[in-house]
């Protein structure tokens, strides 16, 4: 596909995925709670990524919740070979949208056998442990309770590569004392730097580093400098804030989310275009400017 051919690829568990995939939470209900207005423009947007040759997709049961798993199932299954879908467990929802723990081994079971009903698997690919400790950030702690279980669940071959989310670098070490870790996946943008040196630390053990809210999340990133670096490079603000990642480190794999055919469109095309050395200057000075 044209628009991936600059962005290239990068392993993630035992694959190598293109580094520009989706990210499926956008396509649940408002406040990611419940079904969305339009079932038939959430599985378009979906089937389009494929068709754009996306090969990573990231959800969880969390979304809806069960939403997102059974949207991507209902659009996409039986699932190409090459397609990666990655999900996260340690966490419910309750009635009213609310976002719990939910990390016992018997809860992370349960979890685990929700994802391969919803989606339709016999072995999830890649499952991350979405850390609550604290549910806005990474927090200390030990995570060794959770990771065990997932182990032995991943000895059962129910899971094949586990990953971790919402996480310190002490954490990440903690796991891989008990598993190996395929992927990281906490927050990070343009704006929103505290990850640099675990970026860095993770790109030389060869762990792919997934940031959700590559976008800013809820609330889109928006900036002057953004804008300006965005209009001189003919592209758009939040292409430039892929692109931005893409250059940051080779081990930044993407999963923007959008409910939308053509920003999804937009935002894969990201993937050809080149920050030059005043582009990222510009850009690295509004990081120093949010901190
Ligand atoms: N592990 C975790 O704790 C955690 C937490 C949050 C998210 N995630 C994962 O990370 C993925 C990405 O995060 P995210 O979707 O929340 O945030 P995001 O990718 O930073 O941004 C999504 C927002 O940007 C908008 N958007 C997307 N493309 C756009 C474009 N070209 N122009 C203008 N607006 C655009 C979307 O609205 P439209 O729908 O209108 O395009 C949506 O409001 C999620 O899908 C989820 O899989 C993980």
């Amino acid at each position: 596909m044209s628009h991936h051919d600059n962005s290239g690829t990068y392993p993630l568990g035992g694959r190598q995925v293109r580094r520009l995939g989706y990210g499926a939470m956008q396509l649940a209900g408002p406040g990611v709670f419940g079904p969305p207005k339009d079932l038939d423009a959430a599985r378009a947007v979906l089937r389009e990524a494929l068709a754009l040759g996306v090969d990573h997709i990231d959800t969880s049961d969390f979304y809806g919740p069960h939403v997102t798993n059974r949207l991507i199932r209902e659009a996409l299954h039986p699932y190409p070979e090459a397609l990666t879908i990655v999900t996260k467990i340690g966490a419910r929802r309750d009635d009213k949208g609310g976002w719990l723990l939910a990390a016992s081994n018997q809860e992370l079971e349960q979890a685990v056998h929700d994802n391969l009903r919803n989606l339709g698997l016999e072995q999830l690919e890649v499952v991350n442990f979405r850390s609550m400790l604290d549910v806005h950030g990474p927090a200390e702690g030990s995570i060794e309770a959770p990771l065990a279980a997932l182990a032995r669940l991943r000895e059962r071959g129910l899971v094949r590569h586990i990953g971790l989310s919402n996480v310190t670098m002490a954490q990440v070490e903690e796991a891989q004392r008990i598993v190996p870790i395929a992927c990281v996946q906490n927050m990070y943008n343009l704006v929103h730097r505290n990850d640099d040196a675990m970026i860095d630390a993770l790109a030389g053990k060869g762990i792919a580093y997934v940031p959700f809210f590559p976008l800013g999340g809820f609330s889109p990133l928006q900036s002057d400098a953004l804008s300006r670096v965005a209009q001189r490079l003919e592209a758009t603000p939040m292409q430039v804030a892929i692109a931005w990642l893409l250059q940051r480190s080779p081990n930044i794999l993407l999963i923007p989310g959008t409910s939308s055919v053509a920003h999804l469109r937009e935002n894969l095309k990201a993937g050809a275009l080149r920050l030059d050395t005043v582009a990222l200057a510009e850009l690295e000075a509004i990081a120093g400017v949010a901190a």
